[in-house]
């Protein structure tokens, strides 16, 4: 894997800012009415102003800036003329690439007024990547950072996506290590200092088996149950992990 220096990491900082600042200016649009095509457009607008690029449109042929997963979608949900509802959890995953270096992110948001068991999912979602980000030090072992996620999770109650997993990043949107949110801790490849990770955990109320719907893209659970995702990516340093992905 490749181990980036400190001016990297600067421009991997500023990359990740641009997706984050994106991710809160989505946030403030979702309501009940709005379409996942309409959260499309306000980011395509805003690149746009702003001369960007999107990491994700193109990639494989994917069609859009944006991933927008709703409910019991996973990942790679697409934006389309689905109004979100009340009651609603939507994952957006947005990337951009600026300067030659990606940005990766992901957010999953409420929609109005969600149960209580949804803003559970939600909440042990974004506290297992804190307990992964916490696990990216400088000596630790890869699967450290899948093991802490892995635990939290089971704990709760939900269960972990296998299919799809983190990964590297810098000049490409994915470059090795794959970063799998199951394992064991103390195994797997040894961190250090310079490595750059986007952490994603894919976290679901029932089964963890997904499938992906006729379009190629949408990944749903298999029960039909909810799913939440959050990302970020970090920076593994000598002072500790550093979330390049946090405003
Ligand atoms: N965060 C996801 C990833 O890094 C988004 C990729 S979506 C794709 O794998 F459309 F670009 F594939
Ligand atoms: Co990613």
């Amino acid at each position: 894997m490749i181990l980036k220096s400190a001016g990297e990491i600067d421009k991997l900082r500023r990359s990740n800012v641009v997706v984050a600042e994106m991710l809160e200016l989505l946030r403030a649009k979702i309501a009940p009415g709005v379409t996942t095509m309409d959260l499309e457009m306000v980011c395509v607008e805003e690149l746009e102003k702003r001369k960007i690029t999107p990491a994700f449109k193109g990639y494989r042929g994917y069609p859009f800036c944006l991933c927008t997963s709703v409910n019991d979608e996973v990942v790679h949900g697409m934006p389309s003329e689905r109004v979100l509802n009340d009651g609603d959890i939507i994952s957006i995953d947005f990337g951009v690439n600026l300067d030659g270096f990606y940005g990766d992110s992901a957010v999953t948001i409420a929609v109005g007024n969600i149960a209580p068991e949804t803003q559970r999912l939600m909440d042990v979602t974004s506290e297992a990547l804190n307990r992964g980000i916490a696990q990216a030090l400088d000596g630790n072992r890869l699967f450290d950072i899948s093991s802490a996620v892995q635990q939290y999770a089971e704990d709760a109650g939900f269960s972990v996506v296998r299919t799809f997993v983190g990964h590297g990043i810098g000049k490409e949107l994915h470059e090795p290590p794959q970063v799998p949110n199951f394992g064991q801790a103390g195994k797997g490849i040894r961190l250090k200092a310079g490595m750059v990770l986007a952490i994603e955990p894919m976290i679901n109320q029932g089964t963890y088996d997904v499938k992906v719907l006729k379009d190629g893209w949408t990944a749903v659970t298999n029960d039909g149950k909810l799913s939440a995702h959050f990302e970020h990516t970090i920076a593994i340093t000598k002072n500790g992990p550093y979330v390049l992905s946090r405003l």
